[in-house]
């Protein structure tokens, strides 16, 4: 499937789509998503199916305004009010607790439901021109990198998806801040662009952190285990990737080079001088900026049939979190896979 540029008679085709329930994936200001009509079961059922995802995994439903909330949520609390006020449109997705008309294919089964207003103008507008709620994950195979252009989509979902509105690469590049609301504390769920510190001053309060054991939400580049069962036939398996400080990379790239391996490096700060053996990939230096290019830095380091890539560990900072944590995900199923 081509992309197509995102104007108003490609974005009244893709609203009758919808309708007609098909998938449509367009751009937010996160990453690419793939949409159903959150309100059709088999339209939603089609979006799993295309995607290769578990049905358990619920799917963030997308809203026009603040007040569709109440189309969706049972209860919308004063938290949920006070947030959307200040961060929507944007990249924050709540989950509250859901009426009983919206479908458990939607919810994975949950009680809850993931909402979010986007702050991108295609999205918008595809939203208002439908008039109801697009259910919509990345736009990726189970287990592959969000897609932050128009190119990725089509690469991840060939002819699965029935359009693709073309807006552009994203400009957050990573996926939501996701923010529990659903229960007597308000819990951070995913980080992402919108800072805990951000979401803590609006609210003055603390924001929990699930346990390692409670129900999270996937992992975003690894969206959790593989299961080779369901990969699309041409799955091309991810690189291994290894996060490493950057003072222990220059000893690390001399090793691997003994050892004949083929490696990609991407760094942010340290400057290395590519070889035949090492191709280097330069982020930006500033956290927002980098998050911008991750993905399809990743990607591109992922298509040279590399034997590792390495890459250089950003700062713990706060500024930082959304990062770290997907590039954590990103080199922890690589670890595990050898
Ligand atoms: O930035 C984003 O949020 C992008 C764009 C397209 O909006 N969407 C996105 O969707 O990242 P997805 O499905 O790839 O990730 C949504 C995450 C999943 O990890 C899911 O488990 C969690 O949100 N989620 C959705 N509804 C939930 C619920 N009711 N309870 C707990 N987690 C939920
Ligand atoms: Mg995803």
């Amino acid at each position: 499937m081509k992309p197509i540029v995102a104007d108003t008679e490609a974005i009244n085709r893709a609203a009758d789509l919808l309708r007609q329930g098909r998938l449509v994936a367009f751009p937010t200001e996160t990453v690419y998503g793939l949409g159903a009509d959150a309100s059709n079961p088999d339209a939603v059922a089609g979006i799993f199916k295309a995607k290769g995802r578990p049905a358990d995994h619920p799917l963030i439903v997308h809203i026009a305004d603040i007040d569709s909330l109440y189309d969706w949520a049972s209860i919308v609390p004063e938290a949920a009010l006070k947030l959307a006020n200040r961060f929507w449109p944007g990249p924050l997705a709540m989950i509250l607790n859901k009426k009983p008309e919206v479908p458990l294919a939607v919810t994975g089964g949950q009680q809850t439901v993931g909402l979010r207003m986007p702050d991108h103008p295609v999205a918008l507008a595809l939203l208002k021109t439908f008039g109801g709620g697009i259910a919509a994950p990345s736009a990726n195979r189970f287990c592959r990198i969000s897609p932050t252009q128009a190119k990725h989509v089509s690469e991840e979902l060939g002819d699965a998806v029935d359009m693709i509105l073309d807006g552009g690469a994203c400009q957050v590049g990573v996926e939501s801040t996701i923010i529990d609301l659903s229960g007597s504390k308000p819990r951070l769920l995913r980080p992402g662009h919108i800072t805990r510190q951000e979401i803590e001053a609006v609210l003055q309060t603390e924001l929990m952190t699930p346990s390692a054991s409670s129900a999270e939400p996937a992992p975003e580049i690894a969206e959790e285990i593989r299961a080779p069962g369901m990969m699309a036939v041409h799955y091309a398996p991810t690189t291994p990737a290894i996060l490493c400080p950057a003072e222990r990379l220059p000893d690390k790239i001399k090793q691997l080079i003994a050892d004949g391996k083929r490696i990609g490096l991407l760094s942010y700060r340290l400057d290395i001088a590519e070889t035949s053996q090492v191709r280097v990939l330069r982020l930006p230096e500033q956290a927002a900026n980098y998050a911008q290019s991750l993905y399809a830095a990743l990607r591109q380091l992922d298509s040279m049939q590399l034997d590792l890539i390495l890459i250089e560990q950003p700062p713990q900072t706060e500024a930082w979190r959304a990062v770290n944590d997907r590039l954590g995900k990103a080199s922890a199923t690589a670890i595990a896979h050898g």
